[in-house]
Protein backbone atom coordinates (compact mmCIF):
# COMPACT_ATOMS: atom_id res chain seq x y z
CA UNK A 1 0.00 0.00 0.00
CA UNK A 2 1.14 3.58 -0.62
CA UNK A 3 0.15 6.51 1.75
CA UNK A 4 -2.10 8.74 0.25
CA UNK A 5 -0.24 12.08 -0.24
CA UNK A 6 2.23 9.63 -2.41
CA UNK A 7 -0.33 8.77 -3.77
CA UNK A 8 -1.87 12.47 -5.06
CA UNK A 9 2.21 13.36 -5.41
CA UNK A 10 2.41 10.57 -7.82
CA UNK A 11 -0.47 10.60 -10.06
CA UNK A 12 -1.15 14.36 -10.55
CA UNK A 13 0.66 16.41 -12.74
CA UNK A 14 -0.80 19.56 -13.36
CA UNK A 15 1.21 22.97 -13.60
CA UNK A 16 3.33 23.87 -9.95
CA UNK A 17 2.81 20.09 -8.89
CA UNK A 18 5.93 18.00 -7.89
CA UNK A 19 4.61 15.21 -10.66
CA UNK A 20 4.18 17.96 -13.09
CA UNK A 21 7.55 19.64 -12.88
CA UNK A 22 9.33 16.22 -13.03
CA UNK A 23 7.18 15.64 -16.81
CA UNK A 24 8.55 19.23 -17.81
CA UNK A 25 11.58 18.27 -17.11
CA UNK A 26 11.75 15.68 -20.23
CA UNK A 27 10.72 16.20 -23.88
CA UNK A 28 7.40 13.87 -24.07
CA UNK A 29 5.59 12.71 -26.72
CA UNK A 30 2.26 15.37 -27.77
CA UNK A 31 0.70 13.94 -31.11
CA UNK A 32 1.61 11.68 -33.82
CA UNK A 33 3.51 13.32 -36.54
CA UNK A 34 0.17 12.14 -38.42
CA UNK A 35 -2.01 14.59 -36.64
CA UNK A 36 -0.23 17.10 -38.61
CA UNK A 37 0.09 15.50 -42.30
CA UNK A 38 0.76 18.82 -44.43
CA UNK A 39 1.49 22.50 -44.04
CA UNK A 40 -1.67 24.56 -43.67
CA UNK A 41 -3.88 21.06 -42.13
CA UNK A 42 -6.45 21.48 -39.81
CA UNK A 43 -5.13 22.67 -36.12
CA UNK A 44 -5.54 19.97 -33.52
CA UNK A 45 -6.40 19.77 -29.58
CA UNK A 46 -3.93 18.90 -27.53
CA UNK A 47 -4.35 18.30 -23.87
CA UNK A 48 -0.92 17.46 -21.77
CA UNK A 49 0.07 17.56 -17.90
CA UNK A 50 -3.65 19.39 -17.93
CA UNK A 51 -2.43 22.11 -19.98
CA UNK A 52 -4.93 22.93 -23.04
CA UNK A 53 -3.32 23.72 -26.18
CA UNK A 54 -3.34 23.51 -29.96
CA UNK A 55 -1.03 22.26 -32.24
CA UNK A 56 -0.97 23.23 -35.81
CA UNK A 57 1.76 22.85 -38.84
CA UNK A 58 1.92 26.79 -40.22
CA UNK A 59 2.64 27.37 -44.44
CA UNK A 60 6.23 27.06 -44.04
CA UNK A 61 5.96 23.37 -42.02
CA UNK A 62 6.73 24.98 -39.05
CA UNK A 63 5.23 22.96 -35.83
CA UNK A 64 3.69 25.33 -33.21
CA UNK A 65 2.11 24.24 -29.91
CA UNK A 66 0.34 27.18 -27.94
CA UNK A 67 -2.13 28.04 -25.59
CA UNK A 68 -5.60 26.81 -26.83
CA UNK A 69 -7.11 30.13 -26.04
CA UNK A 70 -7.45 33.35 -27.62
CA UNK A 71 -5.30 36.15 -25.82
CA UNK A 72 -8.60 38.85 -26.72
CA UNK A 73 -11.43 37.27 -25.37
CA UNK A 74 -10.68 33.19 -25.13
CA UNK A 75 -12.10 31.97 -28.06
CA UNK A 76 -10.50 28.50 -28.92
CA UNK A 77 -7.79 28.59 -31.97
CA UNK A 78 -8.87 24.88 -32.41
CA UNK A 79 -11.96 27.03 -34.48
CA UNK A 80 -8.77 28.73 -35.91
CA UNK A 81 -7.43 29.41 -39.91
CA UNK A 82 -4.03 27.74 -40.01
CA UNK A 83 -3.03 30.22 -43.43
CA UNK A 84 0.16 32.38 -44.64
CA UNK A 85 2.41 31.06 -41.78
CA UNK A 86 -0.10 31.93 -38.94
CA UNK A 87 -3.24 30.79 -37.14
CA UNK A 88 -6.08 33.41 -37.17
CA UNK A 89 -8.98 33.20 -34.40
CA UNK A 90 -11.83 33.24 -36.49
CA UNK A 91 -13.85 35.43 -33.86
CA UNK A 92 -12.10 38.93 -34.76
CA UNK A 93 -9.39 37.90 -36.75
CA UNK A 94 -5.83 37.74 -34.18
CA UNK A 95 -3.32 36.24 -35.58
CA UNK A 96 -0.41 34.01 -34.21
CA UNK A 97 2.75 32.66 -35.42
CA UNK A 98 4.11 29.28 -34.06
CA UNK A 99 5.83 30.55 -30.84
CA UNK A 100 2.10 31.68 -29.95
CA UNK A 101 3.46 35.37 -31.02
CA UNK A 102 0.81 37.82 -31.82
CA UNK A 103 1.52 39.18 -35.59
CA UNK A 104 -1.69 40.73 -36.65
CA UNK A 105 -4.70 42.28 -34.57
CA UNK A 106 -6.70 43.57 -38.49
CA UNK A 107 -9.01 45.46 -36.36
CA UNK A 108 -7.58 47.87 -34.63
CA UNK A 109 -5.74 50.65 -36.86
CA UNK A 110 -2.46 51.08 -35.30
CA UNK A 111 -1.73 47.57 -34.51
CA UNK A 112 1.97 46.46 -34.87
CA UNK A 113 3.27 48.14 -31.35
CA UNK A 114 0.44 46.59 -29.78
CA UNK A 115 0.93 42.77 -31.22
CA UNK A 116 4.76 43.04 -29.78
CA UNK A 117 3.39 42.79 -26.43
CA UNK A 118 1.00 39.49 -26.48
CA UNK A 119 2.09 36.46 -26.65
CA UNK A 120 0.62 32.96 -26.07
CA UNK A 121 2.11 30.03 -23.88
CA UNK A 122 4.16 28.39 -26.37
CA UNK A 123 5.93 24.99 -26.25
CA UNK A 124 8.45 23.27 -28.81
CA UNK A 125 6.81 21.14 -30.96
CA UNK A 126 9.71 18.85 -32.41
CA UNK A 127 9.44 15.66 -34.98
CA UNK A 128 11.69 12.88 -34.04
CA UNK A 129 10.41 9.14 -35.47
CA UNK A 130 7.00 8.94 -35.99
CA UNK A 131 5.93 11.74 -32.86
CA UNK A 132 6.10 15.19 -32.41
CA UNK A 133 7.66 15.58 -29.35
CA UNK A 134 7.32 18.66 -27.00
CA UNK A 135 9.42 19.86 -23.73
CA UNK A 136 6.73 21.86 -21.53
CA UNK A 137 9.75 22.83 -19.20
CA UNK A 138 12.62 25.52 -18.38
CA UNK A 139 13.51 26.68 -21.59
CA UNK A 140 17.01 26.98 -20.50
CA UNK A 141 17.15 23.41 -18.82
CA UNK A 142 15.89 22.18 -22.30
CA UNK A 143 17.87 19.00 -22.89
CA UNK A 144 18.94 16.90 -26.17
CA UNK A 145 16.16 15.24 -28.22
CA UNK A 146 14.71 11.76 -27.63
CA UNK A 147 17.43 8.83 -28.32
CA UNK A 148 15.09 5.71 -28.12
CA UNK A 149 15.90 3.56 -30.68
CA UNK A 150 12.64 2.90 -31.95
CA UNK A 151 12.63 6.20 -32.99
CA UNK A 152 16.19 6.35 -35.34
CA UNK A 153 15.77 3.08 -37.15
CA UNK A 154 14.36 3.43 -40.58
CA UNK A 155 10.99 4.34 -41.15
CA UNK A 156 10.31 0.87 -42.72
CA UNK A 157 11.31 -0.77 -39.48
CA UNK A 158 9.08 1.01 -37.39
CA UNK A 159 5.59 1.42 -36.53
CA UNK A 160 3.87 3.72 -33.66
CA UNK A 161 0.04 3.81 -32.60
CA UNK A 162 -1.53 5.38 -29.77
CA UNK A 163 -4.72 5.47 -27.91
CA UNK A 164 -6.86 7.52 -25.21
CA UNK A 165 -6.70 5.38 -22.14
CA UNK A 166 -9.48 6.71 -19.59
CA UNK A 167 -7.25 6.53 -16.52
CA UNK A 168 -4.21 8.27 -14.43
CA UNK A 169 -0.64 7.70 -16.10
CA UNK A 170 0.44 5.78 -13.14
CA UNK A 171 -1.96 2.64 -13.24
CA UNK A 172 -1.56 2.58 -16.89
CA UNK A 173 2.38 2.67 -16.64
CA UNK A 174 2.69 0.04 -13.85
CA UNK A 175 0.56 -2.28 -15.85
CA UNK A 176 3.91 -2.15 -17.97
CA UNK A 177 6.69 -3.58 -15.88
CA UNK A 178 4.32 -6.35 -14.31
CA UNK A 179 5.24 -9.52 -16.00
CA UNK A 180 3.56 -11.42 -13.79
CA UNK A 181 -0.38 -10.91 -15.36
CA UNK A 182 0.94 -11.72 -18.91
CA UNK A 183 0.97 -15.63 -18.28
CA UNK A 184 -2.88 -15.10 -17.26
CA UNK A 185 -4.14 -12.13 -18.88
CA UNK A 186 -2.33 -12.68 -21.70
CA UNK A 187 -2.41 -16.29 -22.18
CA UNK A 188 -4.87 -16.53 -25.34
CA UNK A 189 -2.08 -13.87 -27.15
CA UNK A 190 0.56 -16.00 -26.55
CA UNK A 191 -1.14 -18.72 -28.50
CA UNK A 192 -2.68 -16.55 -30.88
CA UNK A 193 -1.82 -13.15 -31.33
CA UNK A 194 0.42 -12.60 -35.10
CA UNK A 195 2.59 -10.70 -33.20
CA UNK A 196 3.07 -12.69 -30.16
CA UNK A 197 2.43 -16.69 -30.66
CA UNK A 198 5.27 -19.39 -31.86
CA UNK A 199 8.63 -18.21 -29.87
CA UNK A 200 10.12 -20.45 -27.65
CA UNK A 201 9.99 -18.37 -24.77
CA UNK A 202 5.93 -18.32 -24.36
CA UNK A 203 6.44 -21.85 -23.07
CA UNK A 204 8.51 -21.06 -20.13
CA UNK A 205 6.37 -17.56 -20.00
CA UNK A 206 2.75 -20.60 -19.70
CA UNK A 207 4.91 -22.92 -17.67
CA UNK A 208 6.01 -21.30 -14.88
CA UNK A 209 3.17 -18.61 -13.87
CA UNK A 210 5.34 -17.50 -10.17
CA UNK A 211 8.30 -15.51 -11.70
CA UNK A 212 11.21 -14.64 -9.36
CA UNK A 213 11.85 -10.43 -9.72
CA UNK A 214 14.91 -9.03 -9.02
CA UNK A 215 14.76 -4.98 -9.87
CA UNK A 216 18.33 -3.31 -10.98
CA UNK A 217 18.65 0.16 -10.74
CA UNK A 218 20.15 2.02 -13.75
CA UNK A 219 21.07 5.61 -14.74
CA UNK A 220 17.90 6.35 -16.51
CA UNK A 221 15.94 4.26 -14.42
CA UNK A 222 15.41 0.11 -13.72
CA UNK A 223 15.98 -2.88 -15.34
CA UNK A 224 12.70 -5.17 -14.09
CA UNK A 225 14.23 -9.26 -14.12
CA UNK A 226 11.35 -11.28 -14.29
CA UNK A 227 12.78 -15.30 -13.98
CA UNK A 228 10.88 -18.67 -14.89
CA UNK A 229 12.50 -22.02 -14.94
CA UNK A 230 13.82 -23.28 -18.23
CA UNK A 231 15.05 -26.33 -18.82
CA UNK A 232 16.86 -27.73 -15.73
CA UNK A 233 20.00 -25.86 -14.17
CA UNK A 234 18.43 -22.80 -16.67
CA UNK A 235 16.17 -19.91 -16.34
CA UNK A 236 14.37 -17.60 -18.66
CA UNK A 237 14.48 -14.15 -18.14
CA UNK A 238 12.46 -11.20 -19.38
CA UNK A 239 14.05 -7.73 -19.03
CA UNK A 240 11.88 -4.79 -19.00
CA UNK A 241 13.56 -1.20 -19.16
CA UNK A 242 12.07 1.64 -17.28
CA UNK A 243 13.09 5.11 -18.79
CA UNK A 244 12.17 8.08 -16.55
CA UNK A 245 9.65 9.30 -16.27
CA UNK A 246 7.04 7.06 -18.40
CA UNK A 247 9.25 4.97 -21.27
CA UNK A 248 8.64 1.51 -20.83
CA UNK A 249 9.86 -2.13 -23.38
CA UNK A 250 8.53 -5.40 -23.49
CA UNK A 251 10.55 -8.15 -23.63
CA UNK A 252 10.74 -9.40 -27.63
CA UNK A 253 9.24 -12.72 -28.50
CA UNK A 254 11.69 -14.63 -30.98
CA UNK A 255 11.73 -12.57 -34.29
CA UNK A 256 9.08 -10.83 -33.61
CA UNK A 257 9.43 -6.81 -33.41
CA UNK A 258 9.99 -4.96 -30.33
CA UNK A 259 7.78 -3.04 -28.81
CA UNK A 260 7.24 -0.90 -26.11
CA UNK A 261 4.96 2.42 -24.78
CA UNK A 262 5.29 5.86 -23.65
CA UNK A 263 2.51 6.78 -21.31
CA UNK A 264 1.55 10.68 -21.23
CA UNK A 265 -0.88 12.31 -18.71
CA UNK A 266 -3.75 14.41 -20.45
CA UNK A 267 -4.83 15.06 -17.34
CA UNK A 268 -4.85 13.45 -13.68
CA UNK A 269 -7.88 11.19 -15.16
CA UNK A 270 -6.36 9.97 -18.71
CA UNK A 271 -3.77 9.33 -20.46
CA UNK A 272 -2.02 8.55 -23.92
CA UNK A 273 -1.00 5.60 -24.27
CA UNK A 274 1.78 5.66 -27.52
CA UNK A 275 2.78 2.25 -28.40
CA UNK A 276 5.44 1.16 -30.87
CA UNK A 277 7.04 -1.68 -32.44
CA UNK A 278 10.20 -2.12 -34.38
CA UNK A 279 12.47 -4.22 -35.30
CA UNK A 280 16.66 -3.41 -35.11
CA UNK A 281 17.95 -4.51 -37.88
CA UNK A 282 14.81 -5.66 -40.48
CA UNK A 283 12.23 -4.36 -42.06
CA UNK A 284 8.76 -5.09 -40.76
CA UNK A 285 7.07 -7.37 -43.18
CA UNK A 286 3.46 -6.20 -44.96
CA UNK A 287 1.73 -8.77 -42.93
CA UNK A 288 3.44 -7.70 -39.51
CA UNK A 289 2.80 -3.91 -40.51
CA UNK A 290 -1.41 -5.03 -41.15
CA UNK A 291 -1.28 -6.73 -38.12
CA UNK A 292 -0.32 -3.11 -35.86
CA UNK A 293 -2.82 -1.44 -37.80
CA UNK A 294 -5.86 -4.10 -37.15
CA UNK A 295 -4.95 -3.65 -33.63
CA UNK A 296 -3.12 -6.78 -32.61
CA UNK A 297 0.13 -6.98 -30.51
CA UNK A 298 -0.01 -3.98 -28.36
CA UNK A 299 -1.93 -1.82 -30.73
CA UNK A 300 -5.35 -1.09 -30.48
CA UNK A 301 -8.04 -1.05 -33.31
CA UNK A 302 -9.77 2.75 -32.89
CA UNK A 303 -12.77 4.60 -33.68
CA UNK A 304 -12.01 5.79 -37.34
CA UNK A 305 -11.39 9.03 -37.25
CA UNK A 306 -10.41 9.52 -33.44
CA UNK A 307 -7.76 7.47 -31.30
CA UNK A 308 -10.21 5.92 -28.66
CA UNK A 309 -10.29 2.04 -29.09
CA UNK A 310 -13.58 0.94 -30.33
CA UNK A 311 -13.53 -1.20 -27.43
CA UNK A 312 -14.10 1.06 -24.40
CA UNK A 313 -15.29 1.47 -20.96
CA UNK A 314 -19.16 2.37 -22.85
CA UNK A 315 -19.65 -0.80 -24.49
CA UNK A 316 -17.90 -3.01 -21.95
CA UNK A 317 -14.72 -3.89 -23.75
CA UNK A 318 -16.77 -6.03 -26.11
CA UNK A 319 -16.43 -8.90 -23.53
CA UNK A 320 -16.84 -11.84 -24.92
CA UNK A 321 -17.87 -14.65 -22.17
CA UNK A 322 -18.40 -17.11 -24.81
CA UNK A 323 -14.17 -16.76 -26.17
CA UNK A 324 -13.57 -17.04 -22.37
CA UNK A 325 -15.29 -20.00 -21.54
CA UNK A 326 -13.70 -21.70 -24.77
CA UNK A 327 -10.38 -20.74 -23.71
CA UNK A 328 -9.63 -17.96 -26.45
CA UNK A 329 -9.10 -15.19 -23.73
CA UNK A 330 -8.74 -14.88 -20.58
CA UNK A 331 -10.77 -12.17 -19.66
CA UNK A 332 -13.08 -12.10 -22.68
CA UNK A 333 -11.90 -8.78 -23.62
CA UNK A 334 -9.76 -9.47 -27.29
CA UNK A 335 -6.05 -7.71 -28.06
CA UNK A 336 -3.54 -7.73 -25.70
CA UNK A 337 -3.86 -3.59 -25.35
CA UNK A 338 -7.26 -3.37 -24.29
CA UNK A 339 -6.84 -6.37 -22.15
CA UNK A 340 -4.55 -4.29 -20.24
CA UNK A 341 -6.47 -1.18 -20.73
CA UNK A 342 -9.58 -2.79 -19.64
CA UNK A 343 -8.63 -3.72 -16.47
CA UNK A 344 -6.86 -0.51 -15.53
CA UNK A 345 -9.70 1.44 -16.13
CA UNK A 346 -11.71 -0.70 -14.08
CA UNK A 347 -9.81 0.73 -10.95
CA UNK A 348 -11.04 4.10 -11.49
CA UNK A 349 -9.55 7.23 -12.31
CA UNK A 350 -7.00 6.77 -10.01
CA UNK A 351 -6.70 3.82 -8.31
CA UNK A 352 -7.17 3.77 -4.12
CA UNK A 353 -3.68 2.92 -3.61
CA UNK A 354 -3.90 2.94 0.15
CA UNK A 355 -6.14 -0.14 -0.08
CA UNK A 356 -3.66 -2.30 -2.19
CA UNK A 357 -1.96 -5.57 -0.89
CA UNK A 358 1.34 -5.39 -2.60
CA UNK A 359 3.49 -9.04 -2.92
CA UNK A 360 7.73 -9.80 -4.42
CA UNK A 361 5.87 -9.96 -7.58
CA UNK A 362 5.05 -6.36 -7.51
CA UNK A 363 8.32 -5.71 -6.77
CA UNK A 364 9.29 -3.45 -9.85
CA UNK A 365 6.01 -1.61 -9.14
CA UNK A 366 7.45 -0.82 -5.82
CA UNK A 367 11.06 0.42 -6.62
CA UNK A 368 9.61 2.26 -9.48
CA UNK A 369 7.11 4.17 -7.25
CA UNK A 370 10.57 4.53 -4.80
CA UNK A 371 12.44 6.32 -7.97
CA UNK A 372 9.62 8.85 -8.99
CA UNK A 373 9.16 9.65 -5.76
CA UNK A 374 12.53 10.33 -4.52
CA UNK A 375 13.61 12.17 -7.94
CA UNK A 376 9.98 15.00 -7.98
CA UNK A 377 10.76 14.94 -4.12
CA UNK A 378 14.71 16.03 -5.12
CA UNK A 379 14.05 18.10 -7.88
CA UNK A 380 11.31 20.09 -5.67
CA UNK A 381 13.28 20.66 -2.92
CA UNK A 382 16.73 20.84 -4.31
CA UNK A 383 16.41 21.85 -8.22
CA UNK A 384 18.55 18.12 -8.75
CA UNK A 385 17.97 16.79 -12.74
CA UNK A 386 16.07 13.27 -12.30
CA UNK A 387 17.27 10.18 -14.30
CA UNK A 388 15.84 9.94 -17.87
CA UNK A 389 16.75 13.61 -18.88
CA UNK A 390 20.25 12.70 -20.55
CA UNK A 391 18.89 11.43 -23.79
CA UNK A 392 22.47 8.72 -22.90
CA UNK A 393 19.72 6.86 -20.80
CA UNK A 394 17.65 6.29 -23.94
CA UNK A 395 19.48 3.93 -25.61
CA UNK A 396 18.34 0.74 -23.89
CA UNK A 397 16.48 -2.62 -24.80
CA UNK A 398 14.01 -5.21 -23.48
CA UNK A 399 15.86 -8.49 -23.71
CA UNK A 400 14.50 -12.44 -23.08
CA UNK A 401 17.44 -14.68 -22.57
CA UNK A 402 17.97 -18.37 -21.03
CA UNK A 403 20.83 -17.95 -19.00
CA UNK A 404 22.28 -20.69 -16.65
CA UNK A 405 21.17 -21.04 -13.08
CA UNK A 406 24.18 -19.14 -11.48
CA UNK A 407 24.43 -16.41 -13.76
CA UNK A 408 22.89 -12.90 -12.35
CA UNK A 409 20.58 -11.28 -15.58
CA UNK A 410 22.53 -7.98 -15.15
CA UNK A 411 26.10 -9.19 -15.40
CA UNK A 412 25.08 -11.78 -18.35
CA UNK A 413 22.88 -9.18 -20.55
CA UNK A 414 24.75 -5.82 -20.20
CA UNK A 415 25.28 -5.75 -23.85
CA UNK A 416 21.79 -7.19 -24.71
CA UNK A 417 20.05 -4.44 -22.70
CA UNK A 418 22.39 -1.74 -24.76
CA UNK A 419 21.54 0.12 -28.25
CA UNK A 420 24.29 -1.79 -30.78
CA UNK A 421 23.03 -0.43 -34.37
CA UNK A 422 22.41 -2.82 -36.56
CA UNK A 423 22.80 -6.01 -33.73
CA UNK A 424 19.33 -8.24 -33.84
CA UNK A 425 17.44 -8.32 -30.51
CA UNK A 426 18.46 -10.72 -27.74
CA UNK A 427 15.36 -13.15 -27.94
CA UNK A 428 14.03 -16.70 -27.40
S1 LIG B 1 -11.50 36.08 -29.30
FE1 LIG B 1 -9.98 35.70 -30.75
S2 LIG B 1 -9.88 37.48 -31.91
FE2 LIG B 1 -11.42 37.90 -30.48
FE1 LIG C 1 -0.29 -6.43 -20.36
Amino acid sequence: MLRQDINELLTQTGPGTPMGELFRQYWIPALLAEELPENDSPPVRVKLLSERLVAFRDSEGRYGLIDEFCAHRGASLWFGRNEEAGLRCPYHGWKYDHTGQCIEVPSEADNSSFCENVKLTSYPLVKVGDLLWTHMGDPAKRPGLPEYEFLHVPPEQTYTSKRWQQSNWLQAFEGGIDSSHVTFLHSGGLKSDPLFKGAKGNEYNMKDTKPFFEVADTEGGLFVGARRNAEPGTYYWRITPWVMPAFTMVPPRGDHPMHGHFWVPIDDHNCWTYSFDYHPVRSLTEQERQAMIDGHGVHSKNIPGTYRPMANMDNDYLIDREAQKRGETYSGVAGIAMQDASLQESMGPIVDRTKERLVPADSGIIKARQKLYKSAVALRDKGQTPPGVDPEHHRVRSAAVVLPAAESFLDSCRDAVKVVPGAPQASV
